[in-house]
């Protein structure tokens, strides 16, 4: 199969953002679409993320006063209209040429956050420091000082937090993008990080993953050690445990993003639905939970929030939109989500994300 060229207009069939999964595949190597979709193992969790929703019912109230509703909400400070985020993705430059800098052009224009990944193709000074929709997320660099390091550099270029993904100290067993021989390309440039850490001086009793990767891998002392450095609100993401999330307000993290990494890393956990709903009852009122991993239609969005998320994160759907039309088309899948969102939002009988709650989903599952 030939691979189209990137569009510069959006289609009037690309409604949707299943419409999108299908068409960004056609703008993709297959071996790209094999990295980009693949999950770990039997790809349990993956599945999961989608069909946990499917699984919950919406139990919508008629005849509330609607009028002055809206989608708005606010975190550290900083007022979003909709509570729909960019999680992050690395090596965008798989996908579109313009890679993050399309991704956060994107985010700006339609006031949501871009959380650029350490395995950015992007410089972090790349994208417009007066631009308020930046997030950075840390890879933990094998130390203290080279973390460090990054967080100075997104302090410098004025990123408003950190995100710290804590679930993949190593890379998940992902057979689908095994198979198809997915292999980042020699040339691609990485401006802050290697992609593998390496262990090194490993004597031959040593094993290579515990006494190897496993040391260069983060602790909760670092965690609670980097926060005192910044004045970044820092957010851990991919806490799934409610142990977790009340050791992370010990140690001052601020907020939490409950994620299995798009079912990504370690398969077969419970679903992030009901490990939000867990986590919710551990953390102070108002306490910032983000939920990602299978979000793709408006009333996803509505079901997480009445979950106990105060927004959520979207991974493949706009890669979708970055590998169909760039900028126009990450911008596109972000609009069309917010807008079902707003509908659902309507017809379910809620004015603003504090009405969303747990009233309004059903007890029994269908
Ligand atoms: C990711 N994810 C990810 N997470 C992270 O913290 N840093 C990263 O660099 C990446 N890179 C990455 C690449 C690709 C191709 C995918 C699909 C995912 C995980 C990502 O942030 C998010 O948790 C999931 O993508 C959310 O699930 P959905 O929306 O893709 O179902």
């Amino acid at each position: 199969m030939t691979i189209q060229p990137p569009l510069t207009k959006i289609p009037p069939h690309l409604l949707t953002l299943l419409d999108y999964e299908k068409q960004a595949q056609n703008h993709l190597p297959a071996s790209y679409w094999a990295y980009l979709q693949s999950g770990a193992m039997n790809e349990v969790n993956l599945k999961r993320n989608l069909q946990q929703f499917a699984d919950i019912s919406i139990l919508p109230r008629v005849l509330n006063d609607l009028t002055h509703g809206n989608t708005r909400c606010k975190i550290f400070g900083q007022h979003y209209p909709h509570p729909i985020f960019l999680a992050p993705i690395g090596h965008q430059a798989l996908f579109h040429p313009d890679a993050e800098q399309a991704t956060a052009l994107a985010a700006e224009v339609m006031q949501s956050n871009i959380i650029l990944s350490t395995f950015t193709n992007t410089p972090l000074r790349a994208l417009k420091k007066e631009n308020p929709f930046k997030w950075f997320q840390l890879y933990w660099q094998g130390n203290r000082e080279k973390s460090l390091q990054l967080i100075r550099l997104a302090e410098e270029h004025d990123y408003k937090a950190i995100v710290i993904t804590v679930d993949a100290p190593h890379k998940g067993i992902r057979d689908t993008e095994r198979h198809a021989q997915f292999d980042l390309p020699a040339n691609m440039h990485h401006p802050h990080t290697k992609t593998h850490l390496v262990a090194e001086n490993l004597q031959p009793h040593q094993h290579p993953l515990f006494d190897g990767l496993m040391q260069l891998a983060p602790k909760w002392a670092d965690i609670a050690w980097l926060i005192q450095q910044t004045k970044l609100p820092v957010v851990l993401k991919g806490i799934q445990h409610p142990a977790d999330a009340k050791i992370s307000i010990e140690q001052g993290v601020q907020g939490i993003i409950v994620s299995n990494h798009g079912g990504r890393v370690l398969d077969t956990t419970p679903t992030t639905l009901s490990s939000l709903q867990k986590i919710r009852q551990v953390v102070p009122h108002n306490y910032p939970l983000l939920l990602d991993g299978g979000i793709r239609r408006g009333t996803d969005v509505f079901k997480a929030i009445a979950y106990g998320a105060n927004a959520v994160l979207i991974g493949r759907p706009y890669i979708y939109g970055l590998a169909t039309a760039g900028a126009l088309g990450v911008a596109h899948v972000i609009r069309t989500l917010k807008e079902e969102f707003e509908i659902t939002m309507a017809l379910a009988g809620t004015a603003t994300l504090e009405d969303i709650c747990l009233d309004y989903i059903a007890s029994e599952n269908y």
